[in-house]
């Protein structure tokens, strides 16, 4: 394991950097308490990154997240910015990353934690114990399928277009991705299935994905229970009887709407985090970045109160995926559960009964559940 390891934290708009600041003190214990340390830098990106220069992202920083063994990213918007072009929102940053660093595949768990069983809009009997994993495409799709635009029409009138398109490679990756993490669970106990979405009933690109990760399935995962399923049925699913997926794989569109339809089954957009891969280099390297669900949530910035857990949820995926660095991972995400259930909620999580705590606290008490559990 090298024992530096370059990290760029990118905390943009918001809640983004206060959230960010609990993350510090993660890292800090790690510099501390294990043999890893982290060289670490800081970029601007999305409303702070137009103040201070023009542009949602520059190309100083895209060349720092590229040279960086990993990227934890905060969050980007904000009213002040919402009146700038199309081309100067600054939701471009987060997709100039995923593009420039090839990040395709979008890991986003959603996990029903027991602590926080009741948060959720559905009854606890329909969501207790959930733990999915929606595997979102990220880099191609609708979001950067040619022709798009907008065209005036002879008659005056004008038409918009976007274009959905997926290749057999950039379908196969992804499913890959999906597939060796059902592997995983399957192998760890929990799950092993794949459920493939799309609309096959109406989109060719639908259809070719279908007969794509089908293919896949029967050459190199034959062990792994595959589904296919229509992307609006997923969604009713989804809230109907969400235990019965495990890990779920789709396209770009699809996974944005359906990752935050599970996020919100769990009742605690503060808690979730996200990862998103790129391929593997010969050494096993890939570009990375890590992000919470959760926006920049501008109504509640500065005043200390937002819930650090995603961020530094994030940052143990960050551990995870990048580092392979499990133990730590787990320890973070056990540290997180054990503050919950000793009763500390931060506004957005609070219930009657629960002690209410600000981002600090909540991050200090990360801390000192850390400390407990590695002692
Ligand atoms: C997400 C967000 C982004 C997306 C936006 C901010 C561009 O909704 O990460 O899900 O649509 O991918
Ligand atoms: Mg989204």
């Amino acid at each position: 394991m090298p024992a530096n390891k370059k990290l760029l934290l990118l905390p943009g708009d918001g809640i983004g950097p206060e959230v960010m600041r609990e993350v510090r003190r993660v890292i800090d214990w790690m510099d501390r308490k294990r043999r890893v340390t982290f060289e670490l830098s800081e970029g601007l990106v999305g409303g702070a990154s137009l103040d201070a220069t023009g542009e949602p992202i520059t190309s100083e920083t895209v060349t720092r997240a590229l040279a960086a063994d990993a990227v934890l990213f905060g969050s980007v918007g904000g009213p002040k910015w919402d009146h700038l072009g199309f081309a100067l929102r600054p939701e471009i940053a987060i997709l100039t990353l995923r593009r420039e660093l090839g990040l395709f595949a979008n890991l986003r768990p959603a996990i029903v934690l027991e602590p926080l069983v009741n948060a959720s809009s559905l009854k606890p009997e329909i969501v207790r114990g959930l733990d999915i994993m929606i595997v979102r495409e990220s880099t191609g799709g609708i979001y950067f399928g040619e022709p798009r635009g907008i065209e005036d029409l002879p008659d005056g009138t004008r038409r918009g277009v976007n274009t959905e398109v997926y290749t057999t490679t950039e379908i196969e990756r992804v499913a890959r991705v999906a597939f060796d993490l059902a592997r995983q669970r399957l192998a760890a106990g929990k799950g092993g299935k794949l459920c493939s979405v799309e609309k096959a009933n109406v989109m060719e690109s639908g259809l070719l994905w279908r007969q794509t990760v089908t293919a896949l399935h029967a050459r190199d995962y034959p062990e792994i229970e595959l589904s296919h399923m229509y992307a609006d049925n997923c969604g009713m699913q989804l809230v109907r009887n969400p235990r019965q997926f495990d890990v779920i794989v789709t396209s770009n569109l699809f996974g944005d709407l359906l990752s935050d339809l599970a996020a919100m089954l769990t009742g605690s957009l503060g808690m979730l985090p996200s990862a998103t891969l790129g391929a593997p280099d010969s050494a096993g390297r890939r570009h990375a970045l890590y992000e919470p669900i959760h926006g920049s949530a501008p109504d509640i910035a500065g005043r200390g109160i937002a819930n650090p857990m995603a961020q530094m949820l994030s940052f143990a995926m960050l551990l995870r995926y990048s580092f392979d660095m499990e133990e730590d991972a787990s320890l973070i995400e056990r540290a997180c559960t054990n503050v919950l259930a000793s009763g500390l909620r931060t506004a957005d999580i609070m219930v009657p009964g629960a002690a209410k705590v600000g981002t600090s606290v909540m991050g200090e008490s990360v801390m000192r559940e850390m400390d407990k559990l590695a002692a």
